[in-house]
C-alpha cells in the first residue's frame, strides 16, 4: 500500500533553491527531506525536462515557449540566476539527469507530468519511457501525478504498478470517478479547497490527501489536524520543524 510522506518539497525546494533544478534536489536531500515533487514538460523536440511554465521567460529570461524551443537551446539556458546570483549557471535538467540525481541522493520522487496544451499523452509517454528505463526495480517506486487525466491514463497503461495521484485545484464533482478510473492512490489538492469535510470525504473513500502549496507553519498544522496526510511546500525545512 502506498503511503504519502508528511512533507514533500515543491519543485525541489522552491523557496530555498531555484525550482525544478538539480540544486533544488540537492538542497532537499541536505535538509533531510525524503520526498520531492517536480514538474516534467517536453521541449519542442520532445525531450522531457524539469520545468513548470509554458513560457521559458520567468525562470530563464528567454522569451519563448518551451513547446517551440529545441533541447539544444533549452540546455544552454540559465535557470538559476533569476533566483540568486549564487545559483547562476544552474541549467534546466533533463528528466534523465534529475532521476540520476534523485537516485544518488536517495530521494523519493513525485513526478508531476505537466504537459503543454495538447501534449497530454505525448508528454506522459516520453516521461514514462525515461522512468521505466532509469528507475531501478529494487528502489521504492516514484509517484506519478498530474492535473491531466489523459497523462495519468498513460501512466496506468505503462506502469500500472507505480502509484498515481490525481492533482486538482478545487476537487471537481467527478473527482471520485476519475480517481477510481485511473486507479489513483491519492488526491493532491490546493490547500484552500481542503475543508475538514472535503478531507474526510477523500480519506473515507480510501485515498491519501496532499495539500499544495503550504508555506505557513500555522496553516500547515491546521491542515494536518484536519486529516491531510502530506504538505507540498516551497519551504520544507520550516514545515518539517513545524509539523513533526
Ligand atoms: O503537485 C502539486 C503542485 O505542484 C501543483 O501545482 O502548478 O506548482 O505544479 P504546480
Ligand atoms: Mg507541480
Amino acid at each position: 500500500m502506498f503511503t504519502l510522506p508528511r512533507v514533500m518539497g515543491h519543485r525541489g525546494a522552491a523557496g530555498a533553491a531555484p525550482e525544478n533544478t538539480l540544486a533544488g534536489l540537492r538542497h532537499a536531500a541536505a535538509i533531510g527531506l525524503s520526498w520531492v515533487e517536480f514538474d516534467v514538460m517536453l521541449t519542442g523536440d520532445g525531450v522531457p525536462v524539469l520545468f513548470h511554465d509554458d513560457m521559458l521567460t520567468r525562470t530563464t529570461g528567454h522569451a519563448a515557449p518551451m513547446a517551440g524551443t529545441p533541447h539544444a537551446v533549452v540546455r544552454t539556458l540559465d535557470a538559476g540566476a533569476w533566483f540568486h546570483a549564487d545559483h547562476a549557471g544552474e541549467g534546466v535538467p533533463t528528466l534523465e539527469a534529475a532521476l540520476a540525481e534523485v537516485l544518488t541522493l536517495g530521494l523519493r520522487a513525485n513526478i508531476e507530468i505537466k504537459p503543454t496544451p495538447g501534449t497530454e499523452r505525448e508528454t506522459a509517454v516520453a516521461a514514462l519511457e525515461v522512468l521505466i528505463r532509469c528507475w531501478p526495480p529494487d528502489r521504492p517506486p516514484p509517484l506519478i501525478s498530474s492535473f491531466k487525466r489523459a497523462s495519468l491514463a498513460v501512466a496506468l497503461e505503462r506502469a500500472p504498478q507505480w502509484p498515481r495521484a490525481l492533482i486538482v485545484r478545487r476537487p471537481p464533482r467527478d473527482w471520485r470517478r476519475a480517481a477510481v478510473d485511473l486507479q489513483c492512490s491519492a488526491v493532491h489538492a490546493s490547500a484552500r479547497w481542503l475543508s475538514k469535510r472535503r478531507v474526510a470525504e477523500i480519506k473515507q473513500a480510501g485515498y491519501g490527501v496532499a495539500a499544495f502549496t503550504v508555506n505557513d507553519p500555522s496553516r500547515a498544522r491546521k491542515l494536518i489536524a484536519r486529516g491531510v496526510d502530506c504538505l507540498i511546500t516551497d519551504e520544507p525545512a520550516l514545515i518539517l520543524t513545524s509539523v513533526n
